[in-house]
């Protein structure tokens, strides 16, 4: 019986994560459950699954959540604030980690996993994009396993022997792209796009930040530095190929002609799955692939002139130290003005070039203090570059 803790449980892959969970009860009894203020929805999820701990970051909303489970008579105990989502974490009773939280409020929580030597399943990958050392050391001091959840990590991890990268033998790794929603857009109509067109993913269901950040290509951009980070390759030996039907999730280029490609439904059931069970399978509730029903798997080369923030991840990944850093903080800041339709889509690009191109070449935090001030930092001049551009 693994004891889990899950935050981020109320996202699109802690939902996931609960729904292989439901499906194992001998296997996963669910320790606690983690989010920011969806109290309605961990609610329902306490009232299924009876974790020992919900934890909510935002106070007033951990209040009615508590109030609602107390009228339910569940005996699940509620916590409030940032500082408990970090203390679910790193408890004993924990064995396993879902760190699924979006964005840089994930990465306290990931460290603490990792300093407390869990089993930690990585959806995050803001935590490795911003502080891919310091986690890794983390990891290595307290002796904590890295379960990669990005489908084409999990892939990659699933066709290299013992998930390692640095053995002899092998040439590349090659992430592949849907292209999102404006594979073959023109510019113009990228220029225009909504928050509702940029969200509607032609094949996987996800939250709104990764959507944006597929539409941007950007995710591609993030997942390239995760890559760099998990499986030690440099810049030079990781590549992306547009795949318009994520049927292929990654593959491994080996010296001798050979590329291992893993296959499956566009369904992050099965990584989560695969994570969960690891080195077991279990049944994850996705169906089948059925090849002949598909019937054409096509590939292509990324288009990095319309795809710009592809561009600015592949040079922030070649100059290191704190450009992925600054880079992953100035992209929140810029997809949540366009989600808010205070920038165009197109500026989302252009706001993360101005503040890489402002806070210039800066080393990358030695610690979780340094990367957050970093962060910080980062996010204070891409506030003051957007409130440059016109309303
Ligand atoms: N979805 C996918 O298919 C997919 C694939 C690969 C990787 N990932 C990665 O997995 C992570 C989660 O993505 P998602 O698509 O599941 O996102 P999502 O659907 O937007 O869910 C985000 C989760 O994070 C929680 N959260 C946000 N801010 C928080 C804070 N300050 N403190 C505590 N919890 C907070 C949210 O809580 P509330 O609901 O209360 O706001 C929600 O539970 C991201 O890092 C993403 O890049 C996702």
């Amino acid at each position: 019986m693994m004891n889990l803790t899950i935050l981020g449980s109320t996202g699109s892959i802690g939902r996931g994560t609960l729904d292989v969970v439901a499906r194992h009860p001998a296997r996963y009894r669910v320790h606690a459950l983690g989010a920011n203020r969806q109290h309605e929805m961990l609610a329902e999820q306490c009232l299924r699954f009876s974790p020992r701990y919900a934890v909510l970051a935002d106070l007033a909303a951990a209040e009615l959540l508590r109030a609602r489970l107390r009228d339910a008579g569940c005996p699940t105990e509620v916590l409030g604030g940032e500082r408990a989502l970090v203390e679910v974490s790193e408890a004993p009773e924990t064995d396993a980690l879902m760190a699924a939280i979006v964005g840089a409020a994930g990465l306290e929580a990931a460290i603490a996993a990792a300093r407390a030597g869990k089993r930690i399943l990585l959806a995050n990958k803001e935590s490795l994009v911003m502080a891919g050392d310091v986690f890794l050391s983390a990891c290595r001091d307290g002796g904590a396993t890295v379960l990669p959840i990005d489908s084409e990590h999990n892939a990659v991890f699933q066709c290299l022997p013992g998930g390692r990268a640095d053995g002899p033998g092998i040439r590349r790794i090659v992430l592949t792209a849907s292209g999102g929603p404006f594979r073959r857009a023109s510019r113009e109509t990228m220029a225009r796009a909504t928050p509702e067109q940029a969200c509607a993913h032609p094949n996987w269901s996800m939250g709104r930040k990764i959507s944006v950040d597929s539409a941007t290509m950007m995710n591609k951009g993030l997942e390239l530095i995760e890559a760099h980070y998990l499986f030690g390759l440099p810049g030079s030996r990781l590549d992306v190929v547009v795949h318009p039907q994520s049927i292929v999730h990654s593959m491994v280029e080996y010296t001798d002609g050979s590329m291992l490609a893993q296959l499956g439904n566009p369904d992050m059931r099965t990584p989560i799955a695969y994570a969960l069970a690891y080195p077991e399978r279990i049944d994850s509730g996705v169906a089948p692939l059925d090849l002949a029903m598909i019937g054409r798997l096509e590939f292509e080369e990324p288009d990095m002139d319309r795809f710009p923030c592809l561009r600015l991840a592949h040079d922030a990944l070649r100059a290191g130290a704190g450009a992925p850093c600054i880079l992953n903080a100035a992209n929140e800041i810029a997809v949540d003005a366009f989600l808010s339709r205070r920038i165009g889509f197109d500026g989302i690009a252009a706001l993360n070039e101005r503040v890489l191109q402002a806070m210039g070449a800066r080393p990358a935090g030695a610690d979780v203090a340094g990367v957050l001030a970093l962060d910080a930092d980062s996010r204070r001049v891409a506030l003051s570059e957007l409130a440059k551009v016109p309303a």
